[in-house]
């Protein structure tokens, strides 16, 4: 028999990534605090999630999961709100016309502010500080006071959550992700890319696909599946304190939920089988995520599959593997195998970014858009080969014109990436650059479903 779980219950086990509070006290009024603050989403929006995600395990549906690396007090604005969001709609409407599959949409956003860090503290120019750990813990700026700890911290990232939640339900639901005027924007995008030639037969036939349909009476006025979007939040549950304090018994089911985000995850440096983050985790009946690394051991990988997901329900685990270009091999297919033959399901999803990270000459943080493109299809043909669904992307992108991440269309080189270097964290791809990858990922996809899935099926 399993302890006894409560929100609280990780205190009693070792915690990894823990920031170093100078003020006990003032740490605990906040947590107080956010235990009194309202929910910021509701438990049967957790579950409608759970069940897309089953359709995902199923190879029924699609999850594109996005956004920054890490949020930042500094960058909250309607503009960058909006404009992620508008990204990550245009990728989705891609994926689903180019694959013919339903695409859940889960953003990297309104709540994504705590980071995990290799080292836990930073030197420059001989001068050592603690680690920025994200703006929920302490301040990006090279300073002793900045890198201080301040629970207060926590009391603004939940605002923040909360606002950027708002306008995400209202963009959602409001008329602003309309099918066909992100469809327009994506028109925009072929006529002003230089790749866009490329996809413009893709973005001809869901312009026909869209009129075909206005003439059969199926339109924005007739169908609100055309007008409005379900769009999920999800972060790492890495400052479990914050988590706790959110962590509230659903009244329908007298369940426990995680309310400051539809999905968490767990990441590669916090998933040891006994580690606090992954006793709150198991706990709480939101879909999670647990980030699978090259140092994730198959069998550990079943273990920790027994711990968060014992009912084997479909839906409530995800697993993210992130190994990088060239490792995919090395290590997928025994992971893959071992799941297969332990029954677990669960829904296989690539994070193309964290095993790609380098530093440019120039000393900057980078990725190369080849190398995530081709992560992303060594990971398909890894399932192609097993027999599994490859079921989702996960990327770190902004809506911005950034240069971070080297490549794509526009051709972003070492020497370019200072232009406009805006990340709190890791690298993200820029709106064209996301655009260009989900048009790509979407012809792997479409090859791949083609071959595995009986049209049949498909059809039904
Ligand atoms: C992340 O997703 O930002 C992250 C830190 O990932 P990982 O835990 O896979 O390194
Ligand atoms: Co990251």
């Amino acid at each position: 028999m399993k302890r006894t779980w409560t929100p609280d219950s990780w205190r009693a086990k070792p915690l990894l990534q823990a920031p170093a509070y100078p003020d006990a006290a003032a740490l605990t009024r906040v947590e107080a605090e956010l235990r009194r603050y309202p929910p910021l989403v509701f438990a049967g929006e957790a579950r409608k999630l759970k069940a897309h995600l089953a359709k995902v395990a199923d190879g029924k549906s699609f999850l594109l999961q996005g956004g920054d690396c890490a949020e930042s007090f500094a960058e909250f604005t309607a503009d960058n709100i909006r404009d992620t969001f508008r990204v990550i709609l245009q990728m989705a409407v891609v994926l689903t016309f180019a694959a013919s599959v339903p695409v859940v949409k889960v953003g990297r956003l309104a709540g994504q502010f705590a980071k995990p860090r290799t080292q836990p503290t930073e030197r420059r120019n001989g001068v050592e500080l603690p680690a920025y750990r994200g703006d929920i813990v302490n301040g990006i700026e090279f300073t002793p006071e900045a890198r201080i700890p301040d629970p207060q911290r926590q009391i603004r990232a939940y605002s923040q959550s909360a606002a950027t939640l708002n306008l995400l339900r209202a963009f959602a639901t409001g008329g602003y992700a309309d099918l066909h005027r992100v469809h327009r924007w994506t028109l925009g995008f072929v006529s002003s890319s230089p790749v866009g030639e490329k996809f413009r037969d893709l973005a001809n036939r869901t312009t026909e696909a869209l009129a075909f349909m206005e003439a059969c009476g199926i339109d924005s006025n007739t169908s609100p599946g055309l007008r409005e979007t379900e769009f999920y939040t999800s972060h790492e549950a890495l400052l479990l304190g914050y988590e706790e304090a959110l962590t509230r018994v659903d009244s329908t089911s007298g369940d426990w939920y995680d309310t400051s985000a539809h999905m968490l995850w767990v990441g590669d440096r916090t998933r040891d089988l006994d580690s606090a983050h992954i006793e709150f985790l198991r706990g709480i009946c939101n879909p999670v995520g647990v980030k699978v690394g090259p140092s994730t051991r198959p069998e550990n990988l079943l273990k920790l599959i027994d711990i968060l997901n014992p009912r084997n329900e479909a839906g409530r685990l995800t697993l993210i593997t992130r190994f990088g270009t060239g490792k995919v091999q090395e290590y997928l297919p025994q992971m893959i195998r071992a799941v297969q033959r332990a029954g677990h399901k669960v829904a296989w999803v690539c994070d193309p970014m964290h095993g790609n990270t380098q530093t440019s000459e120039t000393g900057y943080k980078t990725r190369s858009f080849d190398r995530i493109l081709g992560e992303v299809r060594d990971v398909f043909a890894v399932h192609r080969a097993e027999g599994t669904y490859p079921g989702g992307v996960h990327f770190e992108l902004t809506g911005q014109d950034v240069t971070e991440c080297l490549g794509g269309a526009q051709a972003i080189t070492e020497s370019s990436l200072s232009d406009r270097y805006h990340t709190h964290c890791d690298p993200r791809l820029n709106a064209s650059q996301s655009l260009e990858l989900a048009f790509m990922v979407a012809e792997t996809l479409k090859a791949q479903r083609g071959a595995s899935m009986p049209k049949v099926a498909e059809a039904s």
